[in-house]
């Protein structure tokens, strides 16, 4: 029996690179990736689709929208279900969806943000954090609702901000964080520790 997932990035694909990777070793539960989909057809992310051996589509999207218009929403939505997939994970998926994409996949989609929420929700979340002078940040993740990084909160992994840290490296360590953090959540949900919405 296989947990099938769908993962959606808009950027470099680190995190999905890490699922991929723990994927391969064996350490992701019953999950089992089938597609790369991205907002952005030229998306490092998507190149990660050949390299696994999964399926990748980029869906042409105005990069200067934060939400999806309908068409684009529509066409995601039917790109995704095709799937069928248990689980839908964002990882660096910049798009907010709305609650018909939300209700569309049955609430079964989390997200990964680079602070502790709430705290520094939105964009720019690890330079928010370094220039507020915390002594600590890090990277949560949550259930996805319509309302943006606000959704119930899975797990969080803390990252101290260090005096002699800069942004480059906070973000090194943010991401060293969510790495770990997101493919030990999606394991736990696939083998039923943790459970589904
Ligand atoms: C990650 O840091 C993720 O938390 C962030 O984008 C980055 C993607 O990196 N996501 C958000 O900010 C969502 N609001 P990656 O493409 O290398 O995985």
């Amino acid at each position: 029996m296989s947990f099938k997932i769908v993962i959606l990035g808009s950027g470099a694909g680190s995190n999905a690179k890490a699922i991929l990777e723990a994927e391969k070793k064996g350490k992701l539960g019953l999950a089992k990736t089938l597609a790369l989909i991205s907002d952005n057809e030229e998306a490092p992310i998507l190149d990660l689709a050949s390299q696994y051996e999964k399926d990748g589509h980029g869906i042409s999207c105005n990069p200067h929208k934060a939400k999806l218009s309908q068409n684009e929403r529509d066409f995601f939505i039917n790109k995704v279900k095709y799937y069928n997939p248990n689980l839908v994970i964002l990882a660096g998926f910049m798009k907010i969806l709305d609650s018909t994409f939300i209700d569309a996949l049955n609430g079964r989609i989390i997200n990964l943000h680079p602070s502790l929420l709430p705290s520094f929700p939105g964009i720019d979340s690890i330079k928010k954090a370094f220039v507020s002078g915390a002594k600590i940040t890090g990277c949560t993740v949550h259930w996805v609702t319509p309302e943006l990084d606000a959704g119930p909160i899975i797990d969080q992994m803390a990252v101290p901000i260090a005096p002699e840290d800069s942004i480059n490296s906070l973000t090194e360590k943010v991401h060293r964080a969510e790495h770990s953090l997101l493919p030990s959540i999606i394991k736990k949900i696939s083998l039923g520790e943790i459970l589904m919405p």
